[in-house]
């Protein structure tokens, strides 16, 4: 890995809000005395009640309490559009580029006030109350911030099932947070192809015991089913309705929602952030790491159901008074340089994607970028997973065109917003490297055995020391699961289940998942929540399932899978079990390869030995390590005689 730092391109330096002298000075103020810090910060927004309370946290375990701002009151949707009407109410608050080129709409701040205000409204004839649960399934459209918003306005809390995810995965969404009420549309659109979004909501509410109305935006006109008495049309009821809803006081402690992602055990969990940290935290990050300024056209081209659309494409922004984009589509239609035609179109400044993005595009040639007129864009973001440095130069350099700084930001759906980053104006980077902590946040390396690496140079997992504003405080419904997922292994820390090394300039560079967590294409998959969905399949015995180096998704999903006794593996059954997961998850948690395996190589106490596995996966026979505790030595030879390959 390339250790050579890139310096800032000056006539960026020139501009930024902040240089490194500054950063320095920051960050040394933010852990030297984070009550006085993060009490200046909550300025930010604009307060119902003032905080007395900054910082009230504890990492002991098993005594785990996270609270910020305690005493404060506020809402999260008169921070996003009231506060400011005043000044920005012509602004456009919201872009919306369809994903048929030709389509696209312009929302202003006054506008988005009366769409939310409606909305509540209607929330609140069907009788969603605050603390009430809302799932919205949604494509990229304007009303799924509108719907979010609506949420926040009125103190209910949402949870968003990216569309991606199966009717089956929503079913057990809905019941889990035992939601009132869904949001959705008759149809999305994605690359030219429609997304049953509704039709997907009747049959999850066929499995959910419970009573949920349902709210429909109709986007495309396709034929859908509505149930008398239970499903209202968007357009319909938010016309019957005030255009005008007082915000509801919230205490900054108050859940905003919960996303559920998926762990290295057991079904996806419930993940709670609250209002007021969470707020000044994506508002201080958006600004200091997209270097936020007037006038800017700021693109993140995540979808709304992952937390990078909640934090950086509706919250962080908008608190900021940002112009945000939405982009419904995908980066390859009609053709490889959409991106690119986006961006001149709307003459975007600030551009954040994922890695596996910028590789297809890569991969697509370079004439898709040079067709475009890119001399709007001032700087590049990455996230999801690490960048590796081809990808990195090449976003530098073509899409780019060396003029803009690139800020790789590392952070999780747990930790509500970026940890590890540039900040564009104060940081040299390295490509590959997050570089170094956002202001308040204090990494950690540690051995397996639980020690503290010191030294400055070190490799091992990482932990966060001490809490930031933008936290998870709960587990929905399991505080339990909470405290022994993040804070049991590490005590007195928080383990983000991720590898990492520092390097002698005190650089981090994220290595990858430590845990049985797999990341496609920048998404989190859990591998026991694919095996459990292969195993209930009737014909299949056991499964075990690892991720393998992917080109452009940087890790595929590799599955071995023992049938039932009796029955024949096939090419027909292979492409039967792809299906299956489809429908029990989604397409995004479609196994890559998918090999039969008489026998999985199990310890004599009964565990599968996954180090085993994911070796075989990588090709990677001579790391195997020691096969000789197995049950039974011999499956690993015929495992790797029958490795399957794309
Ligand atoms: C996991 C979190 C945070 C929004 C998107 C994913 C990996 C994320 C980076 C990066 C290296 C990264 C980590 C992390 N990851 N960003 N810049 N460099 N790895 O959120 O689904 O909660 O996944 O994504 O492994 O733990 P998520």
């Amino acid at each position: 890995m390339t250790n050579e730092l890139r310096p800032i391109p000056s006539d960026f330096a020139a501009k930024a809000l902040i240089d490194d002298a500054g950063y320095l000075k920051m960050y040394a103020q933010s852990v030297d005395n984070p009550e006085t810090f993060w009490g200046e910060q909550g300025k930010r927004l604009d307060w119902m009640k003032p905080y007395t309370r900054v910082k009230n946290t504890s990492f002991e375990y098993p005594d785990v309490s996270i609270k910020w701002y305690e005493d404060g009151e506020l809402n999260v949707s008169a921070n996003c559009i009231d506060r400011h009407l005043a000044t920005r109410g012509d602004q456009v608050a919201i872009i919306w580029e369809g994903d048929d080129p030709s389509s696209d709409k312009k929302i202003t701040y006054k506008e988005l006030h009366e769409h939310v205000c409606r909305l509540a409204n209607v929330y609140k004839e069907l009788g969603v109350e605050k603390g009430d649960r809302v799932i919205l399934y949604m494509p990229m459209i304007p009303e799924a911030a509108y719907a979010m918003l609506a949420c926040a306005r009125i103190g209910a809390v949402h949870s968003i099932v990216f569309g991606g995810f199966s009717a089956d995965a929503l079913a057990d969404r809905v019941t889990g947070s035992q939601a009132k009420l869904l949001v959705t549309t008759d149809e999305g659109l994605r690359g030219g192809r429609s997304v049953p979004l509704k039709a997907n909501c009747d049959k999850a509410l066929a499995k959910v015991a419970h009573d949920v109305k349902m709210v429909v935006v109709q986007h495309t006109g396709g034929d859908i089913a509505m149930r008398e008495g239970l499903d209202f049309w968007y357009h319909e009821q938010t016309q019957k309705v005030s255009a005008d809803c007082q915000p509801e006081a919230m205490n900054a402690e108050d859940p905003l929602f919960i996303l559920y992602t998926s762990g290295s055990t057991g079904m996806p969990k419930g993940v709670v952030h609250t209002t007021g940290g969470y707020l000044v935290y994506a508002s201080m990050t958006h600004e200091y790491v997209f270097d936020h300024q007037d006038g800017d056209i700021y693109w993140c081209t995540a979808d709304v159901g992952w937390v990078t659309g909640h934090s950086y494409i509706v919250y962080g922004p908008l608190a900021n008074g940002a112009t945000t984009l939405m982009f419904e589509g995908v980066p390859t239609y009609p053709s490889p340089s959409r991106f690119w035609d986006v961006c001149e179109k709307h003459k975007v400044t600030v551009f954040y994607t994922a890695p596996t993005a910028i590789r297809a595009l890569m991969g697509a040639g370079e004439e898709h970028v040079k067709g475009a007129d890119l001399s709007s864009l001032r700087l590049l973001g990455s996230v999801g997973e690490p960048i590796n440095p081809e990808a990195w130069k090449w976003y530098d350099e073509v899409v780019g065109e060396g003029r803009c700084p690139i800020v790789d930001t590392w952070w999780q759906t747990e930790t509500g917003g970026i940890l590890i980053t540039p900040i564009p104006g104060a940081t040299e980077t390295k490509p590959g490297s997050a570089t170094r902590p956002f202001f308040g946040v204090q990494p950690v390396i540690l051995d397996t055995e639980g020690v503290v690496q010191t030294s400055v140079e070190a490799e091992g997992v990482l932990c966060i020391k001490d809490s930031w504003p933008g936290q998870m405080r709960t587990v929905y419904g399991d505080h339990e699961r909470f405290v022994s997922t993040y804070f049991e292994t590490f005590k007195g820390y928080y383990f983000t289940g991720d590898g990492c090394r520092r390097d002698a300039d005190g650089y981090y560079w994220i290595t990858g998942r430590v845990d049985d967590v797999i990341n496609v294409s920048g998404h989190r998959m859990g591998t026991a929540e694919v095996e459990s969905a292969l195993v209930a399949h009737e014909k299949v015995s056991e499964a075990a399932v690892v991720g393998f180096p992917h080109d452009i998704k940087g890790q595929g999903i590799y599955a071995y899978v023992t049938l039932m006794e009796g029955e024949e593996p096939s090419e027909e059954l292979r492409k039967e079990l792809v299906t299956w997961v489809r429908k029990e998850i989604g397409p995004i948690a479609s196994p890559d390869l998918i090999q039969w395996a008489p026998g999985l190589p199990k310890t004599r106490s009964g565990k599968i030995m996954r180090r085993i596995l994911r070796k075989i996966a990588e090709n990677d026979y001579d790391a195997l390590g020691d096969t000789s505790t197995l049950a039974d030595p011999s499956v690993v030879a015929d495992l790797i005689e029958h490795r399957a390959n794309a």
